[in-house]
């Protein structure tokens, strides 16, 4: 099998009412580790490549991980590029094999998203690659750009049928409240996500998929595996997976996962160096960190984004 695109993937997920997981990758061991999970729950795959991972591990050798993976899983896979901020970004990644990219022009004004997300989606369409495009502003932190609570906003439902229409996307991502990273709610609080804008860009785009960003539900178990050995990081608060598993319900067939794969991999790695203190084998830590990325992701596949048996 060779790289698909999406768009069969968000068509049935849309019509059955379950969501495809885009994890993001940076090097074997986390490709290992989701297309494993995958494989044995026979689900279908979006892996995502940020700018950020592509300088880390050089698109070539991701590339190559991602052909491997194929092989070894036979699973459909779709290897996406995760906000690219620029036309030169996304025509390196489709002229160097990726099957669908993602223009992220939610910091240009509407029309400026246009006409840079336009241009993106010829030179994609041209080619047989799929794109897809952002409307409003999460929260967090992105490739080091960091973006406040204040500079962050909604979608407006009024604009997303002309966006869609202008532009000629085939996937879009809206803001309704979820945000990058591991902070996202304010501790004491109660998390919340804006439904009625996801319902009302249902209605005003009936079947069209919609991306979720920023949707790690920063499990507890790994950020206590990371306090409790060593670490400090402050009350980290996530997207709780009933409200995931409700989104997928709804129009939203991609669901975006990073930083759960982070705090996994951390919190194991953590816990094997301080019970192990003489150890130095990377292999013997990355060896668990794998395989609580695989379990991780076995969990999403199965109990949030309802696409096991989907492949
Ligand atoms: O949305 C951002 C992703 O978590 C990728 O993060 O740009 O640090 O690789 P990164
Ligand atoms: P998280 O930080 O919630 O994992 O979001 C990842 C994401 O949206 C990648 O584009
Ligand atoms: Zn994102």
């Amino acid at each position: 099998m060779a790289l698909v695109t999406s768009t069969e993937m968000f068509r049935r997920a849309y019509d059955e009412g379950y969501a495809i997981g885009a994890f993001n990758v940076n090097n074997m061991e986390i490709i290992q580790g989701i297309t494993e999970a995958a494989k044995e729950e026979r689900a279908p795959l979006i892996l995502q490549v940020s700018s950020g991972a592509r300088k880390y591990a050089n698109h070539t050798y991701l590339m190559k991980l991602i052909e491997a993976a194929i092989i070894e899983t036979d699973l459909p896979i779709c290897m996406h590029l995760d906000h690219g901020d620029s036309y030169e970004l996304c025509k390196s990644c489709i002229d160097g094999g990726f099957t669908s990219v993602m223009i992220d022009g939610s910091h240009l004004s509407f029309d400026e998203n246009i006409v840079l997300t336009k241009r993106v989606v010829e030179y994609a369409h041209d080619r047989g690659v799929v794109v897809e495009g952002e409307l409003g502003r999460l929260a967090g932190v992105e490739d080091d750009v960091n973006v406040s609570a204040e500079d962050s906003s909604y979608t407006d439902p009024d604009q997303v049928e002309e966006f869609v229409t202008r532009t000629g996307v085939d996937s879009l991502a809206i803001a309704i409240g979820t945000s990058h990273g591991a902070y996202k709610f304010k501790p004491g609080t109660n998390p919340r996500l804006r439904f009625d804008i996801l319902e009302e860009v249902e209605r005003r785009l009936p079947g069209f998929p919609i991306v979720l960003h920023g949707a790690s539900s920063v499990i507890p178990e790994f950020v206590d595996m990371i306090n409790s050995h060593g670490g400090n990081m402050p009350d980290a608060i996530g997207v709780p997976e009933d409200m995931l598993r409700k989104a997928a319900s709804l129009a939203v067939c991609k669901i975006n996962i990073d930083s759960d794969l982070r705090l996994a991999m951390t919190g194991t790695i953590r816990k094997y160096l301080a019970e192990n203190p003489s150890h130095f084998d990377p292999r013997q830590y990355l060896k668990p960190a794998r395989a609580a990325i695989k379990e991780m992701v076995r969990h999403k596949i199965v109990n949030v984004l309802g696409c096991n048996g989907k492949a």
